[in-house]
């Protein structure tokens, strides 16, 4: 079957066509326009223009990406949309745009959990024609801008949150201390790049709730831990080696925790697969990580990581969420079926807090 996944739910358009036969896939077209250059100057996603932008391309993009995966628009079988988490008015202009396109086209439309997109992003390569499959139960670890929690997969779209930030998300403290650092936005990449020439023990940052028996997460007391380092000790940052040491310390001080309750909560619940996926998955360091420290405690555990490409947002993940979604209601799949219910784009909301 051939999917059109749309994805608009932050500052990042993207559209994404997915061909699933059983689990073989092709991968036949993935535009991502990012906006991440339009914000950099305000510091952070404004959502007003990120919405504004996402009208100006959300259209072009569809029609790129049909044209280059030589699909036409009548050998689509479903078209699946981020309804939220996220920005309302980014969400909107997705959502408002699949319905259109479900309608005139006469598609199953399918609302996608923005989170499940990150979940399942592991499943998928850019170069392989097959879905790596998910041995359950399994944990997912998402760590992206607005989100960090850890859900307890028992099969597919069972979803049980067991953790999750009680402030501010992971990619979010990377963000937040770059910024008093004075890096771009977003600063998870920023942090991450200067981290590789830097020493992490050469400050002591907190590592807040690392021995908390729960697997809830908190990074607000951090960034004020950053703060206080660069005012009150008077942190030369810009001499380049204190820089690079501080940036492996942030990072250090949020990996650490990630895996810490990662593999925690992985040897609780007896997970035969780990998952990770959010923006923060293309950390290098996390990834090493979470390998080294799995590979060390854990036996036989699958560890599924998205590839760099795959790990921040675009439409191919919602794609293959949508598709999972279609599976489950209707196991098994048959395309007279789905063009039965081609009227239901009336019932898609955006639901900006969406859950799990
Ligand atoms: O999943 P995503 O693309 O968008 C949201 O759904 O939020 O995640 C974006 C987040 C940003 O906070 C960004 O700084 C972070 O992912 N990020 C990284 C890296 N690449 C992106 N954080 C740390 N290291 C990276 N290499
Ligand atoms: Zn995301």
């Amino acid at each position: 079957m051939l999917i059109l996944g749309i994805e608009t739910s932050c500052d990042e358009t993207a559209v994404g066509i997915l061909e699933i036969k059983k689990n073989q896939v092709k991968i036949l077209s993935n535009l991502v326009y990012s906006q991440a250059k339009i914000h950099q100057k305000y510091g952070g996603v404004v959502p007003e223009v990120a919405a504004r932008k996402h009208v100006e391309t959300i259209l072009p993009l569809i029609k790129l990406s049909l044209e280059e995966a030589l699909v036409s628009p009548t050998e689509i079988d479903l078209i699946a949309v981020t309804r939220g988490p996220g920005l309302v008015t980014s969400l909107l202009v997705g959502v408002e745009t699949a319905k259109s396109l479900a309608y005139v086209w006469q598609k199953p439309l399918v609302g996608v959990n923005h989170l499940a997109g990150h979940l399942y992003s592991s499943e998928l390569g850019l170069n392989r024609l097959e879905l790596r499959p998910i041995n359950f139960p399994a944990l997912g670890l998402i760590v992206s801008g607005g989100h960090t929690e850890l859900v307890l997969m028992k099969s597919h779209q069972d979803y049980r949150v067991i953790g999750q930030t009680i402030d501010d998300a992971a990619g979010e403290a990377f963000d937040k201390a770059a910024k008093l650092l004075g890096l771009n936005y977003p600063g998870g990449p920023e942090i991450s790049r200067l981290a590789k020439a830097g020493d992490p023990s050469a400050f002591d940052l907190p590592r807040p709730m690392i021995k908390s028996k729960d697997f809830n997460f908190s990074f607000s007391g951090l960034k004020t831990a950053v703060l206080y380092k660069i005012k009150n000790d008077r942190l030369n940052i810009k001499n380049q080696q204190i820089r690079s040491d501080f940036c492996a310390a942030i990072e250090a001080a949020i990996t650490d925790v990630l895996v810490e309750k990662t593999i925690r909560a992985a040897k609780i619940f007896g997970v035969k697969t780990i998952l990770l996926g959010g923006g923060v998955s293309a950390n290098e360091h996390l990834r090493e990580l979470l390998n080294f420290r799995a590979s060390a405690e854990l036996s036989r555990i699958k560890i599924l990581l998205p590839e760099i490409g795959l790990s921040t947002d675009n439409g191919l993940v919602i794609a293959l969420a949508g598709y999972y979604v279609i599976l489950n209601r209707e196991s098994g799949i048959k395309n007279q079926e789905l063009r039965i219910r081609e009227n239901n784009w009336r019932k898609i909301k955006v639901d900006p807090n969406l859950e799990l």
